[in-house]
């Protein structure tokens, strides 16, 4: 193993402000991780050539790839922080924020969108106050295993990162809340929204948007089933849109009334 680890970071100063590279070198340790990397540059943010600057920025919390706030690019790879090892990794390691959010400041950026598009296909179960409802009504073994597949979505953003339909500037709403939408759609309660859910992905940032391009799939860090996700949100979306054609047909042959 080396004795020192080199890196270089994409750096950024703030919102809307040039992005630059700068270069660290650290003492090697056993068993690190790119965010104890990044914890020894701040204990000590001098450059390679010897000068002192603004300790590096990034976003953590659990430590365990569970809530997806380390989400960084890895040697060119999305994917996280507290779970890249070191001694897994090539050396020198390279270090960039995400592309696809808004950069709050070096590798930290703004996962907002992600979080407003769950609330957009209304990714919860509603409650009616919170007293004790009783067990609820079961659910197939198949759905339940589906359901606790999908649920285990950290809203990471690796998924739109990779896809080519989702951009800084455009409204695609992506993968993970398709996904996200198709959980609470099987959920025996929340499936009471299930109508909400398919109208909020039927304009054309929603379903329609996604080009199958499968980039999503292949880096998902929870392995999820995304473009099936997909593909089942799209025919139930099919579905609603010909019962939705028809119902309306019958309305307004209703309205028109008895010929002559
Ligand atoms: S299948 Fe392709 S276009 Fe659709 S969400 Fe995944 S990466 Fe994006
Ligand atoms: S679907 Fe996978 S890649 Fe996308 S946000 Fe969820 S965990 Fe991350
Ligand atoms: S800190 Fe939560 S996923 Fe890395």
């Amino acid at each position: 193993m080396p004795d020192r680890i080199d890196l270089k970071v994409l750096r950024c100063d703030g919102p809307g402000k040039p992005q630059y590279w700068q270069e660290f070198s650290i003492p090697y340790r056993p068993n690190m991780n790119v965010i104890s990397v990044l914890q020894a540059v701040q204990r000590n943010p001098v450059t390679k050539d010897g000068k002192r600057v603004a300790p590096v920025v990034w976003d953590c919390n659990c430590l365990e790839e569970v809530c997806g706030a380390c989400t960084m690019i890895i040697n060119g790879r999305v994917r996280q922080a507290c779970s890249a090892l070191i001694d897994k990794l090539e050396l020198p390691l390279e270090l960039r924020p995400m592309t696809k959010f808004p950069t709050i400041r070096d590798l930290w950026v703004d996962r907002q969108r992600m979080f407003n598009s769950l609330i957009r296909v209304k990714a919860w179960v509603p409650i009616d106050g919170t007293y004790d409802l009783g067990p609820g009504p079961q659910m197939a073994e198949e759905k339940r295993a589906l359901a606790y597949d999908l649920s285990r979505c950290m809203t990471c953003g690796c998924c739109l990162e990779a896809c080519p339909q989702f951009t800084l500037t455009n409204q695609f709403v992506g993968a993970a809340a398709i996904q996200q939408a198709l959980l609470f759609t099987s959920h025996p309660t929340a499936q009471m929204n299930a109508t909400e859910r398919i109208e909020s992905l039927m304009g054309p940032d929603g379903l329609v948007g996604c080009g199958n391009a499968q980039n999503c799939v292949e880096v998902c860090p929870k392995e999820l089933p995304l473009v099936e996700s997909i593909s089942t949100m799209q025919r139930k979306a099919i579905v609603h849109g010909v019962k939705r054609f028809l119902t309306s047909g019958r309305k307004s042959a209703a309205g028109a009334g008895p010929a002559g």
